[in-house]
């Protein structure tokens, strides 16, 4: 039994990955699965597409690596987080398709129920931020717009999970419907200093309790999945922002992470204690070992690597993703372009859901060189205006950033981001820290580690990037980039 298996569930993909007790990834498969955009700010999955890519890959890897099911030791899931799944729990069908967090139809529903005084409670009690991004306006959707399923769910027959749930339940075959805090702390449904479902944002939202899976630390024995020959214990859940948080060790407050995946997402760790924001951040619950809840404050920018995606689909400036380094490095600088990806509205710390994408400064001497370098670019300031916000809430600065996920693999955007933070921006050997927080979760909860300690020995720096602007630079730049964002709001 030496081996962990991580289930990491992404936006644009499902992966799994198998490590040793080292946290070596030992192989991993990889499948990208549909996105299905039926109008403008709809984002869906097919919820089947999710389960069916997630169990290929795990498939995939076993063969791959030639690892027995009876030698993986424990079985962690980790999700891109917020998506919303319903289906009935006697067919294992979803009522309909995964509404996926970067999905903003719920948009007027939020701005009614802020015109109507419910902003501030709701973030008293969740630590969110009044957003379309978040699980319960998409649930209340779902049963408003779904036939009779309003009704279903108040006789008890259908069931709401994030996409760990509906792995969950797909991986025990129905036997499960649980989730873990970190995933429950994203429907704005979970009163996070309470730790329970809480009654008043239910009625608010007009969801049936009976929808909702059992919550439990992250680190937990939940069951085991038969669906691989010998049973795997399923022993560890964790959204992928507070997966990554744990995957990079970042366990003592003031440690700070910052992913670079399809979006961006800056976690600091801010122990057991729940701290709030005056700058535009929300407050998470962090991935649980024991009885003791941990936090952590997050900012959340939608439009991340997937400004290089669309660099390759929308504009076919690229070919692949990868090539967007050399491109951008085809010239000095943006030649002046800034370029606000907001896509899909602004997160934090801007909050504002009917933001479109611009790209300003453009003139005839502009090249698509200046457009890809300013793509980047856009990546980076969007961070730093979430480091910013965290050190005008922390009572002490940050003083390094651990970075990890695709576009971590880039140089030239991690150096800019030095640059613009004025602090090391440090990549370790293993990058794959979500799926590793997933595999430590799990490896803890079956006693393969015995406590975090372990982990955090394994944590490695592969190379540190160290501010080279100076900060005069780094501030003017940062003006320009808020001059832009205020063009967009
Ligand atoms: O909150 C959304 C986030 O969990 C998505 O992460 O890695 O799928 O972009 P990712």
């Amino acid at each position: 039994m030496s081996y962990l298996l991580a289930l990491d569930q992404g936006t644009s993909s499902s992966r799994s990955i198998i490590f040793d007790l080292a946290g070596n990834i030992v192989g991993s498969a990889q499948q990208e699965f549909r996105q299905i955009f039926p109008q403008p700010g709809w984002v869906e999955h097919d919820a089947m597409d999710i389960w069916q890519s997630q169990l290929a890959t795990t498939r995939a890897v076993l063969e791959k690596t030639g690892i027995a099911p009876a030698e993986i030791a424990a079985l962690g899931i980790t999700n891109q987080r917020e998506t919303t799944i319903v289906w009935n729990r006697k067919t294992g069908q979803p009522i309909n398709h995964a509404i996926v967090w970067q999905d903003r139809r719920t948009a007027d529903y939020c701005e009614q129920l802020r015109s109507h005084g419910h902003a501030t409670a709701i973030t008293q009690k969740t630590g969110l931020i009044l957003d379309p991004y978040f699980s319960a306006s998409k649930i209340k959707w779902i049963l408003d717009h779904v036939p009779d399923a309003r009704a279903q769910a108040e006789r008890g027959e259908l069931a709401f999970g994030t996409v760990d749930s509906w792995l969950a339940w797909q991986l025990s075959e129905g036997s499960l419907h649980v989730t873990d805090v970190s995933n429950a702390s994203r429907t704005m449904l979970w009163n996070i200093h309470q730790a329970c479902w809480d009654e008043e944002l239910l009625e608010l939202f007009q969801i049936p309790a009976a929808i909702l899976p059992s919550v439990h630390a992250s680190s937990h024995r939940y069951g085991a999945s038969k669906l691989f020959g010998a049973a795997i214990p399923i022993a560890g859940i964790a959204g992928d922002q507070q997966a990554a948080l744990f995957g990079q060790a970042c366990f003592k407050p003031g440690m700070a992470k910052n992913t670079y995946g399809t979006g961006c997402f800056m976690l600091l760790h801010t122990g057991n204690q729940c701290a709030s924001s005056a700058n535009g951040l929300i407050s998470t619950a962090a991935c649980q070992v024991d009885s003791q809840p941990q936090y952590a404050l997050e900012g959340s920018v939608f439009i991340g690597g997937a400004v290089v995606q669309w660099l390759r689909d929308g504009l076919k400036a690229i070919q692949n993703s990868t090539d967007v380094e050399q491109l951008a490095a085809s010239v000095p600088d943006s030649g002046g372009v800034v370029f606000v990806p907001s896509f899909t509205g602004l997160g934090a710390p801007y909050w504002v859901p009917s933001a479109k994408g611009a790209i300003l400064g453009l003139t005839r001497g502009t090249t698509v060189g200046h457009i890809a370098r300013a793509a980047l670019e856009s990546i980076a300031f969007q961070s730093t205006a979430l480091l910013q916000a965290m050190n005008r809430d922390a009572a002490t600065p940050i003083s390094e950033l651990r970075v990890d996920g695709g576009a971590s693999a880039n140089n030239l955007l991690l150096q800019f981001q030095a640059n613009l933070l004025g602090i090391p921006v440090i990549r370790p050997k293993v990058t794959e820290t979500t799926a590793l927080g997933a595999a430590y979760l799990a490896g803890l909860a079956v006693g393969v580690y015995k406590n975090i300690d372990e982990c955090a020995q394994q944590w490695q720096e592969e190379r540190r990037f160290l501010p080279t602007m100076s900060r005069d630079q780094a501030n003017a730049l940062m003006q320009e980039w808020e001059i832009a964002v205020g063009r967009v709001r």
